[in-house]
């Protein structure tokens, strides 16, 4: 059986960076991932990377911006660790070989971006998350110490007799072969579950296995209600278009030709933090004043057209290539859209979840530094500073420790498990219709404006999907490559991720940062300046079942400098 000191689940940026630390840190280390990595969704991080390097600008005034961007639910200590390593992780990123942008002094540029007093977003183009994460990967292919698994998929943790989390169950998916890796330490980075929703700028991968695997072992979840709405995804597929257009001048306008943003935030404008943008556009639109299609414009031709060219060509070819626009010359159709989950498995900020041996890193984990609502920029921040902190720790703590016993039983379960759903004969629905039924709900009842009714509704639809989903039944019985397997266990892991958000999101009666009630418009901090956490106490693996209950509790949220005040922009 392959045995690793520490094995990180996942390669995106939070991923690596956590596996480039353990190694640094003298740890035998794993990684694995579903995909390729540098087709992992952290490619998708178009604007960039923040950081107060400039001497201008201060660690303190990007946490102060980041509490305020949190809607106050961000744990202050976490926000203050991670804006004062920023500087020195771009400068290490530089020195690796990113080629951040150069200003026409030859020095590091910025961009302004959402929520931020002062421009401190570095980038490159716009296709910042790329441009790191095939850095990363040049990196890991230089550390003997690192051993790479990819199209690699793990169906269940696995832990010894004590409860210490011992390894992973995995599916090597270019064969379909079964197999138990054991480890001292595991740490989970496997991005978002942005696929729950439909339409989302996340990628098919982003299925929240990681949150789901943690979630079935009994690891708490926290501030899975906190569903991040891009404000500008391109109308009928989602797809990101860079908040850094805005960041460089593009505006927003209604159907009246109005920049509706005058109203909603007319200090920051088109740069006010995402919830306020996103429920501005959707106010416009469910008042009459969007366009026909249910969309607002972005207008990106005050921008200068080298500038666009320079800095902004992804998009250039995103809007031409799927919405037939030329954003040179004419406003781009946008709405708000599903991106990012600031929830997830809490943890420390070292990485630590409760589970003792589980560690977690970026979208996966929940530290809280975005709380209700994430800046744009921070989140690869988050990926490479709890990613390096998380695999410095396992490494650390996994010399103490001899390797734990994992026990081969789970392994037959887990293959059992598989050829069922192989060998089932058709007769409920496909893993598709599911996954599409699931996606409508969250976008029509879970999204930028919820309610009591909405939600009891949306959760009712998710407990009988989780039902279905034990019976859909899959086409290829084949061994090579079956992605028909897959999408049947992603389901499963979707359905889950979906349960934890809705459930904190019926909890939480109150308005703040992405959570939007409008039977509860107001933020009450009397009552809920609180963390609300979400825990299974299934059977450790399997879906969670239509009758089980999470259990909710309650955490503080640590403040350290800023006081909750009135939020404007
Ligand atoms: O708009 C963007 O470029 C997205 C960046 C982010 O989510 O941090």
């Amino acid at each position: 059986m392959p045995q690793h000191d520490v094995l990180v689940i996942g390669a995106g940026l939070a991923g690596m960076r956590a596996a480039l630390a353990a190694a640094e840190g003298g740890a035998n280390v794993g990684v694995m991932s579903k995909i390729h990595p540098v087709r992992s969704h952290s490619n998708a991080a178009q604007g960039g990377i923040n950081a107060a390097l400039n001497p201008e600008d201060s660690w303190e005034s990007h946490a102060f911006d980041t509490v305020k961007g949190s809607d106050y639910l961000g744990d202050q200590d976490a926000i203050e660790i991670m804006c004062r390593e920023a500087p020195e992780e771009i400068l290490h990123l530089e020195h690796l070989g990113v080629t951040f942008h150069r200003n026409d002094e030859g020095k590091l540029g910025t961009r302004a971006f959402g929520g931020a007093s002062a421009a401190r977003t570095y980038y490159v183009a716009d296709i910042t998350g790329q441009a790191i994460l095939h850095v990363l990967y040049e990196q890991l292919m230089k550390h003997e110490e690192v051993y790479r698994y990819e199209e690699y998929f793990v169906t269940a943790l696995v832990q010894d007799e004590t409860g210490h989390v011992a390894g992973a169950i995995t599916r090597n998916l270019r064969d379909g072969s079964m197999e138990l890796f054991n480890a001292k330490k595991v740490i989970l980075c496997t991005g978002g579950n942005g696929q729950i929703y439909n339409p989302t700028t996340n990628a098919l991968v982003c299925t929240g296995d990681g949150i789901a695997l943690a979630y079935r072992l009994g690891a708490p979840l926290m501030d899975m209600e906190m569903v991040q709405y891009h404000p500008t995804t391109l109308a009928g597929n989602g797809l990101l278009i860079t908040e850094g257009a805005r960041g460089e001048g593009a505006h927003l306008y209604n159907a009246e030709g109005e920049r509706f943003m005058e109203k909603y935030a007319p200090n920051k404008m088109e740069l006010a933090s995402r919830d306020v943008v996103s429920r501005a556009e959707q106010t416009e639109i469910n008042e009459g004043r969007g366009f026909p299609d249910g969309t607002v414009h972005l207008d990106i031709t005050p921008v200068p057209r080298k500038r666009i060219h320079e800095a902004l060509r992804e998009i250039v070819m995103v809007a031409r290539d799927f919405a037939g626009v030329d954003i040179l010359n004419e406003p781009v159709p946008i709405k708000p859209g599903n991106h990012y989950v600031m929830g997830g498995i809490k943890t420390d900020t070292d990485g630590l979840c409760p589970v003792p041996g589980l560690y977690a890193a970026g979208e996966t984990a929940c530290v809280s530094v975005h709380g209700g609502n994430r800046l744009g920029a921070n989140s690869l921040l988050d990926t490479l500073i709890f990613g390096r902190r998380a695999g410095a720790h396992a490494a650390r703590e996994a010399k103490a420790i001899a390797m734990p016993t994992a026990a081969h039983s789970q392994l037959e379960d887990e293959q059992r498990a598989i050829d069922t759903i192989v060998r089932r004969e058709r007769s409920g629905r496909r893993v598709s219709e599911v996954k599409a039924e699931l996606g409508r709900i969250m976008d029509a009842k879970v999204a930028v404006y919820r309610d009591d009714e909405g939600l009891k509704e949306a959760l009712e639809g998710i407990k009988r999907l989780q039902e279905e989903a034990k019976t859909v039944a899959i086409d290829d019985k084949g061994t090579v490559f079956n992605q028909d397997v897959l999408g049947a266990l992603e389901l499963g892991f979707m359905i889950d991720n979906a349960e934890a958000i809705t459930v904190a999101a019926l909890e939480r009666k109150e308005s703040r940062g992405a959570q939007y009630r409008t039977d509860f418009p107001e933020r009450n901090d009397e009552e809920w300046l609180k963390h609300i956490t979400v825990t299974h106490h299934g059977n450790g693996n399997g879906n969670a079942s239509s009758d089980d209950v999470p259990e909710l509790a309650y955490s503080e949220v640590t403040l350290t400098q800023w006081q909750p005040e009135a939020r404007t922009y």
